[in-house]
């Protein structure tokens, strides 16, 4: 496994206008210690530590008021769409972990991508990297895990929480990314992200922008989920080069599924 690759934190704000500075550094500590990223920051490079945060503050604000499915006697089972290098696999396993108050919950947390080869600068891969960003992640109680793999074709446990973020809902991303059209099926992998789920579970998406979130509610048309919230994604504790204004975020619910009165 890779050793992560650390950048010290002091003036991590340095990009923000200097009267915002002080405010970021505020909301930074309170995620800290909400969160316990003591690890993170330790062992994270600024950009990866300003994604991490701005991913926990976009999924406190989109889970807001709404309880976790699951009781807390078993451990929360999460699947990541789409990983890429898990960078921010922290991120999502201390929200699911954290969310709602109470003690830290045990919560099982499984990073999937289909692209997992690439070779980063330091000689390691993708996949390596996620495994490194995924031990980082752990805590003693549940697991964080990767696996290089098409999540459309994953056989697992029905999950409580499906996330995608960023998905390639239309081809030009893809195509920019690198992966072949044949892997561009968005709406068999989210009928698949659905499916994985048991009722009550949660899919949450984000979007790059607002029409691409109306294409990926065009895509979940006659699907057993109802849309539960959606809010702005965008952030400003990345640098403006990583932001996009017009991001949003959506989280769904799986629905029962009624019994056909036709089978009796
Ligand atoms: C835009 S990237 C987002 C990466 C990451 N979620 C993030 O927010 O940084 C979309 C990722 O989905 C992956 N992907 C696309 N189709 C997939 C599939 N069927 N199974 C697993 N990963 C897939 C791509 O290879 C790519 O890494």
């Amino acid at each position: 496994m890779p050793l992560l690759p650390h950048q010290d934190k002091a003036g991590w704000t340095a990009f923000l206008p200097a009267a915002e500075r002080a405010r970021a550094a505020r909301r930074a500590e309170r995620l800290r210690r909400r969160y316990g990223l003591d690890a993170l920051q330790r062992r994270s490079t600024v950009a990866v530590f300003a994604n991490n945060l701005a991913l926990l503050e976009r999924l406190e604000e989109l889970g807001r008021g709404v309880a976790l499915p699951g009781g807390a006697a078993e451990p929360l089972r999460a699947l990541d769409v789409g990983s890429g290098d898990f960078h921010y696999a922290t991120a999502l396993q201390r929200f699911l972990s954290r969310h709602g108050g109470g003690p830290a919950r045990a919560v099982d947390l499984l990073g999937c991508e289909v692209d997992g080869h690439g070779i980063y600068r330091d000689g390691h891969s993708r996949a390596d990297h996620a495994r490194a960003h995924a031990a980082l992640a752990s805590e003693p109680c549940g697991s964080v895990s990767f696996t290089v793999a098409d999540a459309a074709e994953l056989r697992l446990p029905p999950q409580d929480v499906v996330t995608l973020l960023f998905p390639f809902l239309t081809l030009y991303p893809l195509l920019r990314w690198g992966l072949p059209l044949s892997r561009w099926r968005p709406r068999r992998l989210l009928r698949r992200a659905v499916r994985a789920l048991r009722p009550g579970g949660w899919l949450v998406v984000s979007n790059q922008t607002s029409a691409e979130f109306e294409r990926l509610r065009a895509l979940l048309e006659g699907q057993p989920v109802e849309l539960v919230r959606q809010v702005p994604f965008a952030t400003d504790l990345v640098p403006q080069a990583e932001r996009t204004a017009d991001r949003v975020g959506s989280l769904w619910r799986r629905m029962e599924l009624q019994p056909d009165p036709a089978s009796g």
